[in-house]
């Protein structure tokens, strides 16, 4: 069985809830910067930051040993039809390479160009294996 690394992003903790039932290993992306518990503030905020293609920096994350898992799992917010900025930074970040990546997001219903968005994030090598949406969050 290939072994499969969760890397997650959550603000107001629906991620944190759907990745509570993945199995370890689990890496969570966290802002430099700590985002604001306002709800209008958050989607004037950083719906802006998207919209404008502005970056919002993350913290190093230990060594966290990229070549030794075949499956990478990413769980994380859409933000105003992208896949939510701090993963956009670690695929920056952390360039991935020839691995087998798994993709769930969590949203409120409009998924808009996440998916397409994440696609350019990540390097060809790559082959997306998994894609799954979770609604209503
Ligand atoms: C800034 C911002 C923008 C959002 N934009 C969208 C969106 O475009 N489409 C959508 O369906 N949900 C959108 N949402 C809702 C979140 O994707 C949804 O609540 C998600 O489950 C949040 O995960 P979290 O609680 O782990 O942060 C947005 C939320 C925020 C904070």
């Amino acid at each position: 069985m290939s072994n499969e690394l969760v890397i997650y992003y959550s603000l107001n903790n629906h991620v944190r809830k759907i990745v509570a039932d993945m199995p370890e290993p689990k890496v969570e992306i966290t802002t430099v910067k700590k985002i604001s518990k306002n709800k209008v503030w958050q989607m004037i905020s950083l719906g802006f930051l998207v919209k404008s293609n502005k970056k919002l920096a993350i913290n190093e994350l230990d060594d966290i040993g990229l070549e030794q898992y075949d499956v990478i799992h990413f769980v994380t917010p859409i933000w105003a039809g992208k896949v939510a900025l701090p993963l956009q930074a670690f695929l920056e970040k952390y360039p991935i390479k020839n691995k087998q990546v798994k993709l769930t997001m969590s949203c409120g219903g409009g998924v808009g160009e996440s998916k397409e968005a994440f696609l350019k994030l990540l390097d060809d090598s790559n082959e997306l294996v998994a894609f799954k949406v979770i609604a209503g969050q």
